[in-house]
């Protein structure tokens, strides 16, 4: 019997691994990524749900219900101050996020102001996250411009306080420096949509960059190793494509 025909074995008789994909996502690119590991996920073997969390808080919701936002600067820069505090706020939780059998939990955690956004804040402290997270492995990927370190740090720390075992993180950033990102994600989250320039400043998109998908991929393939999903379909040694 091959190697795959026992693995695929095991996983009928054991059940397939069940994955939630649970993130917050506002222009879609925390979204994108959870889609290409869902993906691999399930071509894996596994059972994979997402879940996109809600942000209903009536002091913040408004802003974030129509893209691009209605004034960019002072939207984005009004969430400086609840970032900086550390505020949680009224969210709102698929069904899929209210199951708690999960034998993986990827959090997806966009950057906002160096930290987990505060729709992702308010969930990894919520009594569902603790009911979905203890005694369960759990991963993140983190979405930016560029500034990801505090945020993936943020998210292990209070899933671990959930009860949560984290196994692994990952971090995707956007095209171009420091100022003309930031340019860009002032152009992008204003006109909604990427453009050559702004203010004469010619600019790089302000979205994933195209490789994300093989970085999301791989990872997802390694997430998949650790459950004992099936092998990959090209069967290439356990490498990711
Ligand atoms: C309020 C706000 C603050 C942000 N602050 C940062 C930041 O400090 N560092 C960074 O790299 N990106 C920052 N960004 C950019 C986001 O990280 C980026 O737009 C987001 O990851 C995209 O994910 P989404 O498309 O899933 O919403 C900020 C975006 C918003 C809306």
């Amino acid at each position: 019997m091959s190697q795959s025909q026992s693995q695929s074995d095991v996983t009928d008789l054991i059940g397939k691994p069940r994955v939630l994909l649970v993130y917050y996502t506002y222009t879609q690119q925390t979204q994108r990524v959870a889609e290409a590991m869902a993906e691999v996920l399930r071509e894996r073997g596994c059972d994979v749900r997402r879940a996109a969390i809600e942000f209903t808080d009536k002091r913040w919701a408004e802003r974030f219900s129509r893209f691009p936002l209605r004034h960019a600067y002072r939207d984005i820069l009004g969430m400086l101050p609840a970032q900086l505090r550390g505020a949680t706020g009224e969210i709102q939780l698929p069904d899929e996020a209210r199951e708690s059998d999960y034998d993986l939990i990827c959090v997806g955690s966009p950057t906002w102001f160096f930290k987990p956004s505060v729709p992702i804040r308010s969930f990894l402290t919520s009594d569902a996250a603790k009911r979905l997270l203890a005694g369960k492995r759990f991963t993140a990927f983190v979405v930016c411009r560029r500034y990801w370190s505090v945020n993936l740090r943020s998210v292990r720390k209070l899933g671990t306080q959930q009860g949560g075992e984290y196994v692994d993180g990952i971090h995707f950033t956007f095209a171009g420096g420091q100022v003309r990102s930031l340019l860009s994600l002032f152009n992008y989250f204003g006109k909604g949509e990427n453009r050559e320039r702004y203010l004469g400043v010619k600019i790089p998109p302000s979205n994933l960059k195209p490789d994300y998908v093989e970085q999301a991929q791989a990872f997802a393939n390694e997430l998949a190793d650790g459950l004992g999903g099936n092998r990959q379909p090209q069967d290439n040694g356990g490498k990711g494509t």
